[in-house]
């Protein structure tokens, strides 16, 4: 990415078309853009020479009058030949129930295939007896079409097609590592002129399939523990198993086609006249040798962008916008996927390999703005030497959330099989190396608690190493994008990620200077159904003088009274030089900056009892300052959200930075009953959707946010002394309720939402009345409640 382009800058392509066109002369090929070229010339040579070999594996289908017999929505393509972009597949195994057990049933979580409007099209089985059928329909699919054959509830539990027998996920599970585990062809999805077209399967277009016979497969085991999920319980236990026949011969194909393009490339760089030091990329060569070397890393990288959408883990995605195959890593995880879509390596759409190409040809032209010569050094950031003397802005792994090790094998395995002849001591081994990783994994370390000290160990000593080799007038950079989730255990000993590497940095000697919020994640990379990340914070950190001194918490709380007034009034009013002001949602976790800087400038910060403080407590303290009244948590969260979303839907990413700064997560807010979240949105919910069953008694989690809307259901409702019953039995939080709602109300009127300002000030001036309703009411013991 950064060594191979500068390289080869300004040269010309070598192949023999391009340079027929440009005759003879060198033409003006700035940067990669000579590269780039010839990415794209090699790689449509591959692509026609795999198809040549295995195109008769990807059969275009015909639209026949028989077909359009029980399909009248065909009959005006009767006679068109139509590529196939999809075929979609159910797992099968053997019925549990013994009368059926020779049947393969489908696990199949739906059958809707199209859900646009005017195009709905869905699965119908036909059950005959022992046997069925898959019938593809055009139209309003019946309501059970959506569950597919699961049975209602949650986990891997499905019904027989033919005797609506039970097939639960432990015989699922057994019947998988028995090796029992099959696929049927339900439906086929062709390229229409006005959108896709779904097709019914026929045996014969399914024997084409099965007629494909892989002579290689990766082995190598797949991880049995994932965050996020595995498949290996169902019996996917090596990496080969993740494909299907044709899609391991497809990638065999092209793995075998990038060494016969690199010595193409050779013969026609040689023919080109580039000097030939007979050299490889490895040895430090720049010749026809190491330049073929070079074109074919990026043929290698564009089929491992391909493996993502050619493996058995890929959805079918039925979106309003468009229906295409999805990828193997929606999410950065392995979980097994039912029913997959197995994408023609030749349709021409983003399942084909034209499309990688050209990302990658589009990178290389795009790389070529860059001057210099970059290096890459693969080192444990523990015990590397290289970052001496360097401005460092480092990307670092975030606690648990994703096994990049265990992950990128998927796609080591195949770039391997392509790369290790050129490259044999970068692929020396059969999977990447996994020991030294920083992350938090339960499942590496043998328990939650291993793993946290491993981290944090790790991360400080990584963390220590930088401080060491950084350039002494040069901040470090530290990008930082954890996904909160509650990680926190009832005896406090293990803390969130966010803590634990804010803790690293201390420990390291690090102080704290600055944290910006950024936004870096790009939103659509993801199924939409998913909550992702919006932002990074950046941590800009310092050396801390190694005799700073220890303070008081008093003493750390007043020196916070002195900064953060002036650091807030700075971020929330912008500047003169034109810097924005920080937006109300990242304003809480851009205050940890200036109240981290204070925090970790001393060695320590010290409690009464003379113990050193928390991270957490001082992310508490430093947080109150956003929040003039003592709100818990939650209720500062919600506040600083409806503040800028209202009651509508925002980015969980945004949600997610909000909660971080808050030492909460998103998912704990939900449990709190306080926001609905899904498909990568998040609002906070009405007062008329909180359940009017609520018994505060037995709700764990009750932030005052909480309280004050449950208290004006009730007032709507039920009147004021319903909703003094309820006050009543909460009544510690009488004060910071009537607070909040004051403060809501300034808020709503300010912002001109006049009919929110309505309900708290309805409230308010019901407030006496509905706490004389209470005063009857002796605390927890409201007769709403028994
Ligand atoms: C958040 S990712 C960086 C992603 C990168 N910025 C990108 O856009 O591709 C963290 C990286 O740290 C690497 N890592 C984990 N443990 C490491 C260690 N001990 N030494 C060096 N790198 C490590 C992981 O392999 C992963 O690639």
């Amino acid at each position: 990415m950064i060594e191979i382009p500068p390289k080869f800058a300004g040269r010309p392509p070598v192949n023999p078309a391009t340079l027929a066109k440009i005759g003879g002369g060198s033409g003006s090929y700035p940067g990669a853009t000579g590269l780039a070229e010839d990415v794209r010339h090699y790689g449509a040579w591959m692509r026609a020479e795999a198809e040549k070999r295995i195109g008769h594996l990807y059969p275009t289908v015909e639209i026949t009058a028989d077909m359009a017999r029980e399909r009248p929505d065909l009959k005006p393509l009767v006679g068109q030949v139509l590529t196939v972009i999809a075929w979609l597949w159910a797992r099968t195994v053997k019925s549990p129930n013994p009368a059926f057990s020779h049947v393969d049933v489908p696990l199949a979580s739906t059958f809707v295939l199209s859900s646009k409007e005017g195009k709905q099209s869905y699965v119908q089985p036909v059950v005959e007896g022992d046997r069925y059928r898959f019938a593809v329909k055009f139209g309003t699919p019946p309501p059970d079409a959506n569950e597919g054959t699961k049975a209602p509830g949650r986990g891997a539990n499905f019904r027989c097609i033919v005797s609506d027998a039970v097939v639960d996920g432990n015989y699922i599970k057994a019947e998988g590592q028995a090796g029992r585990m099959g696929a049927k062809l339900m439906a086929i999805v062709a390229e229409g002129v006005r959108g896709r077209i779904y097709l019914s399967p026929t045996e014969e277009i399914e024997a084409v399939a099965r007629s494909a016979k892989p002579t290689w497969k990766p082995s190598g085991e797949v991880p049995a523990r994932l965050t996020g999920g595995t498949c290996v319980p169902y019996g996917l236990r090596e990496w080969g198993d993740l494909f299907t026949p044709r899609q391991l011969v497809a990638l065999t194909t092209f793995s075998d086609l990038v060494g016969e393009a690199r010595e193409r490339i050779r013969q026609d760089a040689l023919a080109a006249g580039l000097p030939d030091d007979t050299r490889g990329l490895e040895a430090g060569g720049t010749g026809p040798q190491a330049y073929a070397e070079a074109v074919s890393v990026y043929l290698a990288f564009a089929i491992d962008k391909s493996v993502d959408y050619w493996s058995s883990l890929c959805p079918w995605l039925n979106q309003p916008k468009n229906e295409i195959v999805g990828k193997t890593f929606g999410r950065q995880a392995l979980p097994m996927m039912w029913d997959y879509a197995e994408a023609n390596v030749f349709c021409g759409g983003g399942g084909d390999i034209v499309t990688q190409l050209e990302y990658v040809s589009k990178y290389l032209v795009l790389c070529s703005v860059a001057r210099g010569l970059g290096v890459a050094v693969q080192a444990d950031a523990q015990t590397q030497e290289i970052s001496a003397r360097k401005v460092i802005s480092t990307d670092p792994p975030y606690y648990d959330n994703i096994g990049y090790a265990d992950l990128s094998d998927f796609f080591y395995v195949w770039l391997r099989n392509s790369m290790r002849q050129p490259f044999p001591t970068l692929f020396a081994t059969m999977s990447v190396p996994k020991a030294e990783e920083l992350v938090a994994t339960a499942y590496r370390h043998g328990s939650r608690e291993a793993a946290e000290k491993f981290f944090l160990l790790g991360m400080t000593q990584a963390m220590e190493r930088l401080k060491k080799l950084a350039h002494p007038e040069m901040p470090l950079t530290i990008y930082y994008a954890f996904k909160q989730s509650d990680t926190d255990s009832d005896s406090g000993t293990s803390s969130t990620g966010w803590e634990t590497f804010l803790d690293a940095i201390g420990r390291a000697g690090l102080q704290l200077v600055g944290t910006w919020p950024m936004r870096t994640e790009r939103v659509a990379a993801f199924k939409t159904n998913v909550n992702v990340l919006a932002s990074s914070i950046i941590l800009v950190c310092r050396k801390r003088p190694t005799d700073a001194p220890t303070i008081s918490r008093r003493e750390f709380i007043r020196e916070l009274n002195a900064v953060l007034p002036e650091a807030l009034d700075e971020m929330t009013k912008g500047s003169a030089d034109g810097r924005s002001p920080v937006a109300p949602v990242d304003l809480s976790q851009a205050i940890i900056g200036p109240g981290m800087a204070v925090f970790s400038k001393y060695a320590a910060v010290l409690e009464a009892d003379g113990t050193p403080m928390s991270v957490r407590t001082a992310l508490q303290l430093i947080n109150r300052f956003l929040a003039e009244d003592d709100f818990d948590p939650d209720t500062q969260w919600c506040l600083a959200w409806f503040e800028q979303n209202e009651w509508n839907e925002g980015l969980y990413g945004e949600a997610d930075v909000l909660a971080r700064s808050k030492s909460i997560s998103v998912g704990g807010l939900a449990e709190a009953g306080v926001v609905a979240s899904g498909g990568g949105k998040v609002r906070l919910l009405k007062w008329a959707d909180y359940p009017s069953d609520w018994d505060p008694r037995k709700d764990p989690r009750q932030p005052i946010w909480e309280t004050l809307h449950h208290l004006i259901r009730a007032l709507k409702q039920d009147g004021e002394s319903a909703a003094g019953q309820l006050l009543g039995a909460v009544k510690s939080k009488s004060e910071a309720t009537r607070q909040l709602a004051y403060r809501l109300y300034t808020l709503c009127e300010r912002q001109g939402w006049a009919e929110d300002a309505r309900g708290y000030n309805e409230l308010i001036t019901s407030w006496t009345a509905i706490e004389t309703a209470a005063g009857a009411v002796p605390e927890g013991q409201g007769e709403l409640f028994q």
